[in-house]
């Protein structure tokens, strides 16, 4: 039985090992390495900083973050910014106050705003609405050890322009390889148009990595305390299970000697 099982199990994680490149309808990605993929992977601060930086100086003037508080860019495990450095920033923000029905310069508890542009998703929760690269499939050994795919996603997204240009119905479409299909925003991101104060090359690449990077934190700024958690969590039940296996043994021991004696 015990073998069966076994058996089963390898199977099982030999057919989740295999990399379902084209899943969930998905075109082209490129299987870019992250620094918070594996199970024991963590956001690389400066990383964030560069990819909220894209995204200001990018992506801001069409795609919200509504989500997200400019407060947690402050948060451990996440961009790290001062606390005076945060502040700074959310002041570059103008936001809709309903209580004052006005506009009104953001401070750290506010939200960054909605999507200013018609058709622009809001881009708080991308990275995780397009995880289907690495697949829910099998054990979900690839999503512990290769990440999620999400920021594999954006990045390829941001990088699958193949200069295809298409003018339908009033409007302009760009093919893009990665959403393998024509999409209506226009390729962004060109070498150097950010520069980096880390001294970072901003090649086109770069920051699409960077920002894809941020996007993910926005979307699961608890993922290294999640991937803690859960270590100590097998840490814990590993060693559970070693005293349930001892005082099993030395439960049964006089009935087993007994039985012996017999
Ligand atoms: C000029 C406005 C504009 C800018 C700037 C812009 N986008 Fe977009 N973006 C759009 C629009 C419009 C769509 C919807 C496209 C569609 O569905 O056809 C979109 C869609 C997306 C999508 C969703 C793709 C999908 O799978 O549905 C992602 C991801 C994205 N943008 C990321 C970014 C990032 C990251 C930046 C900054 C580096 C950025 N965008 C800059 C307008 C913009």
């Amino acid at each position: 039985m015990f073998r069966k099982l076994a058996a089963s199990a390898l199977t099982a994680a030999t057919l989740a090992a295999t990399p379902a490149i084209s899943a969930g309808g998905l075109g082209e990605i490129t299987d870019y390495s992250f620094s918070f993929e594996g199970p024991f992977g963590t956001y690389d601060r400066n990383q964030l900083q560069r990819g909220l930086q894209v995204y200001h100086e990018v992506c801001a003037s069409c795609h919200g973050l509504e989500y997200v508080a400019f407060r947690t860019l402050s948060d451990r495990n996440g961009p790290e910014l001062p606390d005076d450095q945060m502040r700074a920033f959310a002041d570059m923000y103008e936001i809709w106050d309903p209580e004052l029905r006005d506009w009104r310069t953001a401070t750290g508890p506010d939200h960054f705003p909605e999507s200013q542009f018609e058709g622009a998703p809001d881009l708080s929760l991308m990275a995780k609405a397009r995880i289907g690269f690495e697949g829910p499939y099998g054990l979900g050994l690839n999503q512990l050890f290769r990440g999620l795919g999400g920021a594999e996603y954006i990045a390829s997204f941001l990088m699958g322009y193949t200069g295809e240009e298409e003018f339908q119905a009033g409007s302009m479409f760009y093919y893009n390889a990665a959403y393998d299909g024509w999409v209506s925003m226009a390729p962004v991101l060109f070498d150097d148009m950010v520069f980096y104060e880390d001294g970072t090359p901003a090649t086109e690449e770069q920051m699409a990595k960077d920002v894809a990077a941020f996007l993910m934190w926005t979307a699961e700024p608890k993922l290294v305390e999640r991937k803690r958690a859960g270590f100590v969590g097998v840490i814990f039940l590993s060693v559970l299970a070693a005293l349930l296996y001892l005082s099993n043994k030395q439960l049964w021991a006089p009935v087993k000697r007994a039985a012996k004696e017999d």
